[in-house]
């Protein structure tokens, strides 16, 4: 593997390759070089480069790791794809039509594969309702709710690119693909309300929240609920609500105040991620973690991965609409592969 971004999930991902017992990260890039060879040093990457056209002239790596700024993965992935490297970019796609449409381009012609990192399908409460609902032995889905937002740290400290991207596509994206891969369906109409204010007056020039209606296909709805001013305070980063109703039952799920184990101070209480990633006996444990390990495993075995190119360019490709209905205040129709 070759990194390209060795920021806070550049790091994740060198550890996972680092464990995986058919990976070994060959080079990192970053265009600022103290962040690549920090995380050289650390994880023992012989190659540092700060350029990627270089890493993939001279890394002789299979495939590259995309953890650069959500703006910035589609120049990077086709440049992958022209120089046949197989790649696992960090979600989302791409954040413009013209993106989603030359990177699939890109990748088709050259034949390489590509996966998205769209990893709530392997957090276990979501992976058990997708597979309930696909059982069929709920009926139908007719409606669901699906809020995820974080707090405001996420915008105000966590990302210094907040303001160039969106709470649509840094939760968003998941939320997306989760409620199409759920529903098993793809949206048709999208309607979308949003609030803008709280970070700006903190200097974060971003959308605070979005509320979105979806209508799918097959008829059903759903509502998305994405936001980043969750106070500071809140017991865990995330705030995760999803509840689906089929035709003949219903699922609910509480993700982050799951009562597994909550951690108290006199400043405050905590419910540590522990779904999400965590280390035991300093083994990279967590959903977060599984699906770049399910690159790897499909990379080697030729399976398909389990998120398509097509499922992350619809989610991207909906989301595209989500924010054109934000900013005209209509419904707008999904146009989708
Ligand atoms: N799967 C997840 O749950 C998850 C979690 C966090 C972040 N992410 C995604 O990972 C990506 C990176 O996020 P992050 O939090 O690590 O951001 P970050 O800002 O910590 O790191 C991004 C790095 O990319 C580097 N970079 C930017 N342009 C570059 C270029 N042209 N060439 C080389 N390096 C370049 C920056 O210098 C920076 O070090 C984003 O797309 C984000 O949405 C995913």
């Amino acid at each position: 593997m070759a990194i390209i971004g060795a920021g806070t999930w550049g790091e994740t991902h060198a550890s996972i390759y680092r464990e995986h017992i058919l990976a070994d990260v060959a080079a990192i890039c970053d265009k600022d070089k103290e962040k690549a060879q920090h995380l050289a040093d650390k994880f023992n990457i012989a190659q540092v480069y700060t350029d990627y056209n270089d890493l993939l002239k001279y890394s002789d790596c299979d495939a590259v790791a995309i953890v650069t700024p959500d703006h910035l993965h589609a120049d990077i992935a086709i440049a992958c794809a022209n120089s046949k490297k197989h790649m696992l970019i960090e979600k989302p796609l791409a954040t413009t039509r013209e993106d989603v449409y030359r990177m699939v381009e890109a990748i088709e012609k050259n034949g390489v594969r590509a996966m998205v990192d769209l990893h709530n399908r392997w957090s276990p409460p979501f992976n058990t309702a997708k597979q309930e609902v696909a059982s069929g032995k709920l009926g139908r889905p007719v409606s669901a709710y699906y809020r995820l937002n974080d707090i405001r740290w996420v915008a105000t400290d966590m990302l210094p690119w907040a303001s160039k991207s969106s709470i649509l596509w840094f939760l968003g994206s998941h939320s997306l693909d989760t409620l199409r891969w759920i529903m098993d369906d793809e949206p048709e109409e999208v309607y979308s309300v949003s609030h803008k204010g709280v970070l700006k007056a903190e200097g974060v020039d971003t959308t605070d929240m979005y509320m979105t209606t979806i209508k799918f296909r097959k008829g059903g709805i759903a509502q998305m609920e994405n936001g980043w001013i969750t106070p500071n305070a809140n017991s865990c980063i995330n705030d995760i609500k999803f509840s689906i109703l089929c035709e003949r039952g219903k699922i609910d799920i509480d993700a982050s105040s799951h009562n597994l184990i909550q951690m108290t101070t006199d400043e405050k209480v905590t419910t540590p991620d522990i779904l999400v990633r965590n280390d035991v006996f300093s083994q990279c444990k967590g959903f977060a973690y599984e699906s770049i390990r399910s690159f790897i495993d499909k990379l080697y075995s030729g399976e398909e991965f389990y998120v398509s190119l097509k499922d992350a360019a619809n989610t991207s490709l909906a989301m595209l609409s989500i924010f054109e209905s934000s900013e005209s205040g209509m419904p707008v129709k999904a146009e989708l592969l």
